[in-house]
């Protein structure tokens, strides 16, 4: 059920069926992942999932590995507040700084958030893509 929000989500940016099915794999919530912790899930007045996130603590630093909201419930804040629970999250492992392989979709709201642009990387989901790569410092709050 978690993995299908993250499929409809990224879905909502326009890609098109090839590029859903190749990027799949990277959608998948990991139940090792949920076992240790490192999935949060934002729900409704009705304890109805309407984002998830994912923070894989790396040593001094954590990688948001997935982040997404549901698109009936983008634009109304939610990203922020699933945001700044990863920060949380990620802070709470010992984690100095989150880094983030972003959409670049998603760039501006990450930028939004205070994070800082670092370089372009290669995707881990789509060969030859390249993704903006961002790092937010966590000893700082989030932007406002
Ligand atoms: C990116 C995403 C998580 C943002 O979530 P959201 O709930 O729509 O964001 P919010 O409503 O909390 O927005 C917070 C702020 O960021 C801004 N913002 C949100 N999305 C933005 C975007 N795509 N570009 C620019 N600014 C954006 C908002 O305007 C808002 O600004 P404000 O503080 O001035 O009001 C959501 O669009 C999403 O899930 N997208 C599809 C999946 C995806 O690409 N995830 C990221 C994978 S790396």
């Amino acid at each position: 059920m978690l993995t299908a929000l993250c499929v409809r989500s990224k879905a909502h940016w326009g890609y098109d069926a090839d590029f859903m099915r190749r990027s799949v794999a990277a959608l998948r919530v990991r139940s090792a992942d949920i076992a240790l912790g490192r999935v949060l899930v934002a729900v409704d007045g009705k304890d109805r999932a309407i984002g998830v996130a994912s923070v894989i603590p790396e040593g001094e630093s954590a990688d948001l590995d997935l982040f997404f909201v549901d698109p009936p419930f983008m634009g109304r804040g939610m990203g922020r507040v699933l945001f700044e629970a990863a920060v949380r999250s990620a802070r709470l492992f010992g984690a100095r700084t989150l880094t983030i392989l972003a959409d670049p979709n998603a760039a501006a709201f990450y930028e939004r958030m205070g994070a800082r642009f670092l370089r372009n990387a290669p995707s881990d989901a789509i060969p030859g893509r390249s993704l903006p790569l961002y790092e937010y410092d966590i000893t700082v709050e989030a932007a406002s």
